[in-house]
């Protein structure tokens, strides 16, 4: 078995997203050995892809944080140790591999000799023999074919990124992610929005505790939280103070929404946007010591000075400390009020959660509908970035179906269309006739029974959409849905 390479790896290699290979794999045309790719079969199944740099890829990655409103992510490079570590780990590869031509070397030197002694008195038919042996294996050894060439440009390439940004695969569940520049294991694993479990996120709880099954890690936080020798010698670690030297394959189980406690913080507001007269996000950061843990589409309890209510996140789980809700004013409504005119940056917020089982079914590759009613977008937007963070979908459609509080992030919901091929947006302005609407919306789904749909509305709104997608043949199973919580 040649050179394998995760398929993470090489989604960025060939500037493709997971997804399409995963697409390939599916429909064979890109053939895989324990879940990894063959050199090879690389080769020839991206015959056309410039392997000397990963520009492409870059270039996808930072339309896809513009979209997602993020920082573009700084190239930064590992902890010095981590990468002393994995210089080491490439240097004793490359002496691995410099011994192994050594001794290449040394067995074409002997069959040379090895010829020459065959030859002396040899009949001129096996001097001839010889002769073309010896030719042979001298042109060959000369002049690389060509895919050699391109393979040798791969590996140095897989190289760099194993240095850079190694692959990290998480049993038993199989998410697989890439660990950029100094994150540990459990910032990588929630920037690219894998729910590992997780407590206090800075070495004191223990609560991060995984068995490292391959590879090699390295501890770069300090942590109070200490290990038994029984947990050492088997592999136990804190994901929050350990790096990747290598690739690593880490034993670890990924939280449902039921497995996450309700936790209760006090935050500080960054910013409030006010997006229109009658609707507003709340930006919300979350202390460095205590992150808030949730999933994409769960709600939280939020409060300022005595008022609050219950708020549907909008933000990803992927996005650190950032928490957004988005805030409709009602009348009466003295926690909209003071969002809308008293709010300011630093000022405190009391948040507890998270609340809800409203969360994307990772284990289904199915093509999504998101059915936004109104403010419902607010949830909906967190379980589209979370799903484009998992990049486990083949293809989502989102319908915003518009209220008085307008299609308020309509620039955002075009920038994920314009960035992301399996992204598609249908806004649609307020209708008079909701059935006519909901049923030209099922009617351009003829494979509706292939379809998760996601929708967030008022009971009345999901009970009728929920009748025309299982009338058109969505499997009832497949409708997840979630009332408006303000
Ligand atoms: S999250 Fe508490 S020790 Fe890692």
């Amino acid at each position: 078995m040649g050179h394998l390479l995760p398929l993470s790896r090489v989604a960025r290699l060939v500037g493709q997203s997971r997804h399409v290979l995963q697409e390939m794999i599916r429909h064979d045309t890109l053939a895989t050995f324990d879940g990894m790719i063959e050199l090879d079969e690389l080769l020839r199944a991206f015959p056309d892809v410039k392997w000397d740099d990963d520009a492409e890829f870059r270039r996808v990655a930072e339309i896809r944080d513009r979209a997602f409103a993020k920082r573009v992510r700084e190239r930064a490079l590992p902890d010095k140790d981590v990468l002393v570590a994995r210089l080491n780990e490439m240097g004793d590869d490359y002496a691995a591999a410099k011994a192994l031509l050594k001794h290449y070397g040394n067995v074409m030197v002997w069959l040379d000799e090895k010829i020459d002694e065959m030859d002396e008195g040899a009949s001129m038919e096996t001097h001839h023999a010889l002769h073309s042996v010896r030719a042979f294996l001298l042109r060959n050894l000369n002049e690389l074919p060509r895919d050699a060439v391109q393979a040798q440009a791969v590996i140095a390439q897989d190289r760099i990124l194993k240095i850079m940004a190694p692959t990290v695969t998480i049993l038993p569940s199989g998410h697989e992610f890439i660990v950029e520049g100094n994150d540990t294991l459990l910032e990588a694993a929630l920037r690219n929005g894998v729910s590992l479990n997780y407590g206090c996120s800075n070495g004191n709880c223990g609560d991060c505790k995984a068995r490292v099954v391959s590879g090699d890690v390295k501890k770069v936080h300090a942590h109070d939280y200490v290990l038994k020798q029984a947990e050492k010698d088997a592999g136990t670690i804190l994901l929050c103070a350990y790096a990747p030297v290598s690739d690593v394959v880490i034993e670890s189980s990924v939280a449902g929404a039921r497995d996450i406690p309700v936790q209760q913080l006090t935050a500080r507001v960054k910013s409030v946007e006010v997006f229109n007269p009658h609707m507003a996000a709340l930006h919300i950061l979350a202390p460095r010591s205590q992150r808030l843990r949730f999933l994409g589409g769960q709600g939280i309890q939020v409060r300022v000075n005595g008022s609050g209510g219950r708020y549907a996140i909008a933000s990803c789980p992927c996005e650190d400390r950032h928490i957004e809700v988005q805030i409709p004013r009602r009348a009466g409504d003295a926690f909209a009020e003071a969002v809308f005119s008293e709010l300011k940056a630093n000022d405190t917020v009391e948040v507890e959660g998270p609340y809800g089982e409203f969360v994307l079914d990772e284990d289904s590759p199915r093509p999504i509908i998101f059915l936004a009613f109104g403010a419902g977008f607010a949830p909906i937007k967190s379980l589209i970035q979370h799903a484009i963070s998992l990049d486990l979908t083949e293809s989502m459609d989102l319908h915003w179906l518009a209220d008085d509080t307008g299609l308020y992030q309509d620039n955002l919901c075009r920038a994920w269309a314009d960035a992301l091929d399996n992204f598609n947006y249908l806004p649609h302005p307020p209708a008079d006739d909701l059935d006519a609407l909901l049923q030209s919306i099922v009617g351009d789904y003829p494979d509706m029974h292939r379809f998760d749909v996601y929708a967030v509305g008022t009971a009345t709104q999901l009970e009728r959409a929920c009748e025309y997608f299982v009338r058109e043949g969505l499997h009832g199973a497949r409708w997840f849905s979630s009332e408006m919580t303000a």
